[in-house]
């Protein structure tokens, strides 16, 4: 069945190989056989007619959250706010006219985004939740629920839930952009470029032991690692170091890659792993310039980056794919990378020390 591990010795490295799998199941869920996006009329109208999205996360699902802002505000023209559940709650934004929300969580139980909604609900407001869960306390409670059809999670470090929900906000976002007859939404062949993606993803993923002798290489030792990149690499960043510190326990930290020199590029020493994530074309050389600057303080260097904006001594290369999308696929090497640092440290990949994989508590 879905949910038994099969051949695979840990349950995230069997999530990791299905994201291939998730990114069709998507397709087929929310677009029609031209490519049109099939989602609600309802959701579609109720947040055009909003001046401002508030998307509510924690943990991964907050971090797919900013890749999602960037979607969002490409393609329908409305400002999108990113909030963590457990700040929200107690310290509640100053709201527009008219607020829409958007819950994003794996299991649809995550207490610290609950009592948000709760507070939302008696204030009347207009709410809809991204999750994998049918039928989920934030799915029930919330006008509204998009599903994401990633299949069970069973791993406590979420992968498919991550890719999963950037995908579906895809949709959604192609959906209002496509209604509000906007000229970047409606160009946008999203259900292509997602078949892409998940080839995209396949070849990565058919290159994991590679990527396990480059772990060997970077991290095996290190008590640290920093992820840096600029926009939505510096989204995937965030991601990509939780991911790591979760499992493998090594201080992984994101940062935008501009701002380490203000302060964080202390700690730098040498042999200190630096892992850039460049692909995105604007700020490609900006990051490049980052990297140099660590590296002349000791760090061992380590770069994954899209093929037309790669170079010889990079690392990790990516097949080339739609620019508003790349976060689906720079993220993989980095949960692979985290998978194998963890292999390689002896830990138990898919029950890490303190964590669970839903916190029902605030
Ligand atoms: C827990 C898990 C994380 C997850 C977070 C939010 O802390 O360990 O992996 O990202 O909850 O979960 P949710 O189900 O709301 O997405």
């Amino acid at each position: 069945s879905d949910i038994e591990k099969g051949t695979y010795p840990y349950y995230m490295l069997k999530e990791i190989d299905e994201q291939p799998t998730v990114m069709r199941r998507i397709i087929q869920e929310y677009t029609d056989a031209i490519g049109d996006t099939m989602i609600d009329e309802k959701i579609v109208k109720k947040i055009i007619a909003s001046d401002r999205i508030y998307v509510v996360a924690c943990g991964t699902s907050y971090n797919a959250g900013w890749v999602g802002k960037a979607l969002l505000e490409k393609m329908t023209n409305i400002p999108v706010e990113v909030h963590l559940s457990s700040e929200f709650g107690y310290n509640m934004p100053l709201l527009s006219e008219k607020p829409f929300f958007i819950f994003l969580s794996q299991s649809g139980e995550t207490a610290d985004s609950r009592q948000v909604l709760v507070q939302l609900n008696e204030l009347g407001l207009p709410s809809l939740t991204l999750t994998n869960v049918a039928g989920s306390t934030l799915s029930r409670e919330a006008d509204y629920t998009l599903l994401l059809h990633a299949g069970p999670e069973i791993a406590v470090a979420s992968t498919k839930a991550y890719t999963a929900q950037i995908a579906v906000l895809a949709v959604l976002a192609k959906a209002v952009g496509d209604s509000k007859k906007n000229q970047s939404s409606l160009k946008f062949d999203l259900a292509h470029e997602l078949s892409v993606i998940a080839a995209v993803m396949e070849t990565i993923i058919d290159e994991k032991m590679s990527i396990s002798q480059l772990v060997e290489e970077y991290l095996s030792t290190t008590r640290n690692a920093f992820y840096i990149g600029r926009g939505v690499d510096y989204f995937v960043s965030m991601e990509a170091s939780l991911k790591l510190k979760e499992i493998s326990y090594i201080q992984a930290e994101g940062f935008a890659a501009g701002e380490l020199k203000h302060g964080t590029i202390a700690l730098i020493e040498e042999g200190t792993p630096v892992l850039g994530v460049i692909t995105d074309r604007k700020t490609a050389a900006h990051t490049r310039g980052n990297l140099k600057e660590v590296e002349s303080r000791g760090a061992h260097n380590f770069v994954i980056s899209l093929g037309s904006l790669s170079k010889e001594t990079d690392q990790l290369i990516i097949p080339d794919v739609h620019p508003l999308l790349t976060p689906l696929v720079s993220i993989i090497p980095t949960q692979l990378i985290a998978y194998f640092a963890t292999l390689q440290r002896g830990y138990d990949v898919d029950k890490p020390r303190n964590l669970a994989k839903s916190v029902t508590v605030e």
